[in-house]
């Protein structure tokens, strides 16, 4: 141990000090010291560093918590796209996903999983550049999340630099951010004394403290990391397995979940789920089930994916959170497709940590099926993020005078009549977007949310008052708004006007996928989109397409094509499209099929013999996805893949300290990239 009066070796020894206590104390689970020694040491070190402030690094401990808030958090564009994954609820769902699996490998054998548990946080993405936190962003809609790497660095259990001293050059490490169970009885209870607002859950105050602008708040609030998965990875090997990547994380002081396990086809899948069922209530975090992946990555590649999940995964869900209430009335909400739905209104109750005084009927013949009647006590469910939902009546339970749910004739917002038509589940609002107010705000709020347009500051409030005060009748009025009309409603500093203009102004420059989304088509979602707009590369094209080159697109069947073409048939739709495009909306268009090259740019050196590929096919594969092969090492090659003999080519990728790749991982780069 250095001496007090040797400050430099001193503080050295110091940092390191704290950052091994902390780990102990965070990731082992073991503490080490007393927390009084730690805060002394910890004192030390930052009155050594007050005296010499040269010697403050970003690294050092006493660096996590930031200064002054953040005005808003920048966008950061994920490298590799963060995927959801599919869910099972049943025995039969793990058999079948384990079937398909076995079967998508061609294999005699029971399939080998990764077991691993389902952490009911946020996704988050952790980027980490010669082993140095760089960069940490949420998921947000799975291509771009939001930067929240001041936040992040305040997580004690996350190392600011790696555990190694042969880090790669950048590794995305993929995880959740949650907030354990004691922790959060604590700040609910810090937020009672002062009088705050209680959060609901521990994942409502995970999220509400990772977002925080002010870095000083998420600080106090004890989030922590689990790793489960990679992004993009260079400089440095991919194991070949699931449970190798997690140890490896382990080793490099990621924290990783203990409770996991590699196992052996649906059997093993199932034993874990009960295992874990069973301790579910004793572990210090919540989670909302487990999730299972094949173990090898060239079999998960092999498997590959289905829209928006992977083939290799598969999260197996604990039952929904259930609980027992009365309902006291049953009212009808009309959406923005004029939907009408039935909406059961509820004694209050608790369901999973929430309360819960709203619960979905979805339509007519649920509510029939299910036979709930004002007055009847039932089972509601709310299952995750899902809107809560009447699972079901309790028939000992119903009074005498319960009462029968009648669909209305009119619509309780416009007063036109309701319709359903024969082969729909679903009654509709005849009134349309033009009188229908209802239909009109929920148009509206889909075109200005995250998701679409984006338009920040323009919430539910805001649109209703617009909406009833006829400020605003389509989605082209909101780029009229001026400055006075906005500041005289309800609740609207000049300020805040002055910011919804500017997001307006911003949302100006977006992109062909999230305006084809905003314009809310039926049966047109977020993917549906983005298929669009990369087929057709621009609005022109989509708006002159006939049926037949509609349905040429992925994904696309008779009833989205249906849609599209009756949506973009109507004058009113080519002219409101026309009035935004006038307002200054505009996107980068692109060839018609354009797929973003990967590669492009990138330069690729082959070498030594691979284990399946010839050096046809991996070249062609590399120029397919944009990239360049070339015949010797530089300083500007981006990767040398190398095989079996590789020789002096080798060597002197190692010496530039060049990418090296072996075939596994060319391919998984092509894979994660694609
Ligand atoms: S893997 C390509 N593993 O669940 C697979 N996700 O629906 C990507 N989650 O957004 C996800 N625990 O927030 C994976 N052990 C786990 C997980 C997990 C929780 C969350 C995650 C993700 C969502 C997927």
């Amino acid at each position: 141990m250095p001496a007090a009066s040797d400050w430099q070796a001193r503080s050295a020894w110091l940092r390191a000090e704290l950052d091994r206590h902390a780990h102990a104390y965070y990731v082992l689970d073991n503490p080490s010291i007393p927390d009084a020694e730690y805060d002394a040491l910890f004192r030390e070190l930052q009155a050594i560093e007050a005296a010499h402030p040269e010697i403050i690094s970003p690294e050092s401990p006493t660096q996590r918590v930031g200064g002054a808030p953040l005005p808003q958090f920048a966008q950061i564009a994920h490298d590799v796209p963060m995927l959801s994954i599919n869910n099972g609820f049943s025995e039969e769902d793990i058999v079948a996903f384990d079937r398909r699996a076995q079967e998508g490998l061609h294999s005699e054998s029971a399939v080998e999983y990764a077991c691993e548990l389902k952490f009911d946080g946020l996704a988050i993405n952790l980027r980490y550049e010669n082993g140095v936190l760089t960069q940490a962003a949420t998921r947000g809609d799975g291509s771009t999340g939001e930067d929240v790497t001041l936040n992040i660095r305040t997580v004690r259990s996350l190392p600011l630099k790696l555990h190694t001293t042969t880090p790669p050059a950048l590794i995305d490490i993929r995880g959740e951010v949650l907030m354990f169970k004691a922790d959060f009885a604590r700040l609910n209870q810090r937020q009672r004394d002062a009088g705050q607002k209680e959060f609901a859950n521990p994942r409502n105050a995970a999220a509400g403290s990772l977002r925080q602008l002010d870095s000083r708040i998420t600080a106090q609030r004890s989030l922590r990391f689990f790793a489960y998965g990679i992004g993009k990875l260079d400089g440095a090997a991919m194991p070949a397995t699931h449970a190798a990547l997690l140890d490896w994380y382990g080793k490099l002081g990621i924290p990783v979940c203990a409770e996991r396990t590699v196992s052996q086809g649906a059997p093993g899948l199932l034993d874990f789920y009960a295992s874990i069922a069973a301790k579910r209530i004793d572990l210090p975090y919540e989670i909302d089930g487990v999730v299972y992946k094949v173990n090898q990555f060239d079999q998960q590649r092999i498997l590959g994916f289905v829209s928006r999940a992977p083939r290799f995964a598969l999260a197996h869900k604990f039952p929904a959170e259930e609980a027992i209430t009365v309902v006291q009335d049953i009212t009808v909400q009309v959406g923005r497709t004029g939907a009408i739905t039935p909406v059961a209104r509820l004694a209050p109750v608790s369901v999973g940590g929430v309360t819960v005084t709203n619960a979905t009927l979805h339509n007519e013949d649920e509510v029939r099926r299910k036979d709930i009647r004002v007055g009847d006590t039932v089972i509601v469910r709310r299952a995750g993020d899902v809107i809560p939902e009447v699972v079901a009546n309790v028939p000992e339970r119903r009074p005498a005078d319960a009462q029968e749910f009648l669909m209305p004739a009119h619509c309780p917002v416009c007063g036109s009549s309701i319709v359903r038509l024969e082969e729909e589940a679903i009654a509709r609002c005849s009134g349309g977007w033009i009188k229908c107010a209802a239909q009109r705000k929920g148009g509206l709020l889909h075109f200005v949310s995250r998701r679409a347009m984006d338009i920040e500051g323009l919430g539910e409030q805001l649109v209703e008052q617009l909406v009833d005060r006829h400020v605003i009748t389509t989605p082209a009025d909101f780029y009229k708004l001026g400055l006075t009309a906005l500041s005289e409603l309800e609740r609207m500093a000049q300020k805040s006007a002055q910011n919804v203009l500017d997001a307006l102004e911003k949302s100006k420059s977006t992109t062909l996928a999230r305006f084809i989304y905003a314009l809310g088509i039926r049966h047109v979602g977020e993917s549906t989109a983005k298929e669009l707009a990369r087929h057709f590369g621009s609005l022109d094209a989509l708006m002159e397409a006939n049926e037949e080159q509609i349905l040429a697109v992925n994904d696309i069947g008779p009833v989205v094509a249906h849609s599209l073409l009756g949506f973009l048939g109507d004058p009113l739709n080519r002219e409101l499209i026309a009035q935004l495009r006038a307002a200054g909306l505009h996107w980068q268009e692109s060839e018609p099929g354009h797929k973003p090259q990967a590669f492009a740019g990138k330069t690729f050196v082959l070498t030594g013999t691979l284990p399946k590929l010839k050096r046809e096919e991996a070249t062609e594969m590399i120029e397919a996805a944009g990239g360049k092969v070339a015949g010797s090492v530089s300083k500007k090659t981006s990767y040398v893949v190398a095989g079996e003999d590789a020789g002096s080519k080798l060597v002197k990728a190692q010496e530039l300290g060049v990418t090296i790749l072996d075939e596994a991982g060319l391919l998984n780069l092509l894979e994660s990239q694609a």
